[in-house]
């Protein structure tokens, strides 16, 4: 997902505050970088291809004082990774970032031909800076013409715009993509998050869809549509810089994973002690959807088995992007939980905004505090895990995970199945897991032996049933996504259906499980693999011992916990699992190949 920023201030090191800006926002994904920057005299626009560090390298070389500036990371969409498609793009007297995909931008670019516009690059982006430069010939006023261009512009977009008769003053407006306002000490920002300005203020204010923004060094000037002032107050972020630091941590997600006991001990306490959600009352509905993606989506099939075993609720889990092919089922009398990191998934908004228009009540459960999501949802139930910065989610999923067991427990309650001795139970059970967790991470020995095991394989299984396939799931995206190893997830009892003929001699197959009613069915069908040569990983609870070498090659072996805890302890062994793998095979562990941390277009 591309990162804008923008800075306009009384000094003159624009330029350094956006560069670091954009490092800030590296975590988003990107391929190419680029800054426009007014010298006192013109607008200069320097960018490249790569890692921030080769626009560092071209900038070194020139004078870069400038008291206004506009920066950005790409991650492409249109047109590949280069110079020529990177931001920022300058038509006419329109200089501008953008974050999001203009839907229309081929009709407009033919539009534009015949107006006399030529083109310099593939983007849509630069189409969007020629449709505003044409509706800036055409009325003379900045924000005018910003307005009229938004009008006619269908697709998702944060702009930073710099004209070249005003090249100290930045506009900005978003429709589906975040921005921010940050109010500083010698300036003012409008950038795509609070971890791109943190360093310099921790002042701001969110721009809602439709709202339009006039920045100068010392006044912020928000607008609606028809240009009437709207008052806007200022919030303080209550996470600091630091926490975008990676304080002695090879990565950033190795910080993440260290940070997930007090993360999911912060839930249950808060559960017990301050919930903010007790008032959903699930009988008010004849239907749950749950719709997410990727790792959200893993998440919620953890909640699916949870409410459905534990609160007797049927529930649908549902792929984002295929929700609405499900639209006839919403009604006013569905309950859509969506559930983002982010808050910024435009395939999870979309489904969120369908839901809405068909009148359902929707719940969403969010991480980053006024993201868009958590904004538009009837009810927002945040994670506060603290913001997550490499592209693999790891605390972002178990949070997820552990508000859906706050929902199960709920559902029991609620529906009257939840006795005084199970409450006591899974109550401790909660309220013990934060040590339990650090001892699955402490075990970390064992895993790099294993990633030793499989890190030079490129076909790799992960097996389970019930709850367990559904963190198998996770564990396969994991691996995926940071060692670029193929692996698949199945449902252990569907293996033999077909897919057993690809499992051969060495194969790694990593087997789950925790579940008791379904041990000896698992344990069966990993020895089917066994038969065939597979290379047996089994992961499983304390309670069967730790002699499984009849059908295993190596073990782990976790605390037994209940069903509302165990997925919990499951996964992070298979993250880490997959970051040792992943180091084996010298990955960008934090950043990987193709990936964008929130993936803000359809
Ligand atoms: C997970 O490791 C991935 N980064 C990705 O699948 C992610 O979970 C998905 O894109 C959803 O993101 P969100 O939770 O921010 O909506």
């Amino acid at each position: 997902m591309c990162g804008i920023i923008g800075y306009t201030t009384r000094k003159d090191n624009s330029v350094e505050v956006a560069v670091n800006g954009l490092k800030n926002l590296e975590y988003r994904g990107y391929d190419s970088s680029g800054i426009a920057f007014f010298d006192g005299e013109k607008i200069d626009i320097v960018k490249a291809k790569g890692k921030i560090a080769n626009l560092d390298d071209k900038l070194a070389s020139q004078d870069t004082k400038a008291c206004c500036a506009i920066a950005h990371t790409r991650w492409a969409t249109h047109g590949e990774p280069n110079e020529a498609n990177a931001h920022p793009h300058n038509v006419g007297k329109v200089t501008l970032v953008h974050n999001g995909i203009i839907e229309n931008y081929a009709v407009l670019k033919e539009d534009l031909k015949a107006k006399g516009y030529s083109f310099n690059s593939d983007t849509d982006t630069e189409v969007a800076a020629a449709y505003l430069d044409y509706c800036y010939s055409q009325t003379g006023d900045k924000l005018q013409a910003l307005v009229d261009a938004c009008d006619s512009i269908r697709g998702s977009y944060a702009f930073d715009v710099i004209y070249e008769d005003e090249p100290t003053t930045i506009y900005a407006t978003r429709k589906d993509s975040p921005l921010v306002v940050g109010y500083a000490h010698d300036g003012n920002f409008a950038a795509s998050d609070i971890s791109a300005i943190l360093d310099y203020t921790n002042k701001y204010s969110l721009i809602n869809e439709g709202e339009f923004v006039k920045i100068t060094k010392d006044i912020v000037t928000f607008y609606d549509k028809d240009l009437n002032k709207i008052e806007k107050k200022s919030e303080t972020a209550t996470w600091d810089a630091n926490q975008y630091q990676k304080n002695g941590y090879d990565h950033f997600m190795l910080k993440e994973i260290y940070e997930q006991p007090k993360v999911i001990n912060d839930i249950f306490e808060r559960y017990y002690t301050d919930c903010s959600y007790k008032d959903i009352d699930f009988s008010k509905f004849d239907k749950i959807h749950i719709v997410a993606c990727g790792s959200a989506m893993h998440a919620s099939l953890v909640g699916k088995y949870l409410l459905q075993t534990y609160g007797k609720i049927p529930v649908m889990v549902e792929i984002a992007s295929e929700y609405r092919y499900s639209e006839e089922l919403i009604t006013p009398s569905t309950l859509l939980i969506v559930v983002s990191q982010s808050g910024e998934t435009a395939d999870t908004l979309a489904a969120l905004r369908l839901a809405k228009e068909k009148g359902a009540y929707v719940v969403g459960i969010v991480n980053a505090v006024g993201s868009t999501i958590a904004r538009e949802v009837d009810k927002c139930i945040y994670t506060y895990a603290g913001p997550e910065i490499a592209v693999a989610t790891t605390k972002g999923y178990t949070s997820q995970v552990a508000i859906f067991s706050t929902l199960a427990l709920m559902a029991m309650e609620e529906k009257g199945y939840l006795t005084q001795e199970t409450a006591k139970e899974i109550k401790e059970d909660m309220l013990s897991i934060e040590p339990k967790i650090n001892d699955v991470i402490a075990n970390r020995e064992k895993y790099l032996d294993i990633a030793n095991d499989i890190y030079n394989h490129n076909d790799l299984f992960f097996l389970g049933r019930g709850i367990d396939s559904s963190v198998c799931m996770e564990g396969s995206l994991k691996l995926k996504e940071i060692s670029y190893m193929h692996s698949e997830s199945y449902s252990a009892g569907e293996l033999k259906h077909g897919t057993i003929s690809l499992i051969d001699k060495g194969t790694p197959v990593i087997s789950i499980a925790t579940d008791e009613k379904l041990f000896e069915k698992t344990v069966s069908n990993i020895k089917e693999t066994k038969a065939r040569g597979s290379y047996s990983i089994f992961v499983t609870t304390e309670n069967h011992g730790d002699d499984h070498s009849e059908f295993a090659d190596k073990t782990i072996i976790l605390p037994k916990t209940t069903d509302f805890t165990e997925p919990i302890l499951t996964v992070v062994a298979l993250q880490l699992v997959a970051y040792e793998t992943a180091k084996l095979r010298g990955c960008d562990i934090d950043k990987p190949r193709n990936l964008a941390k929130s993936v803000t277009v359809e």
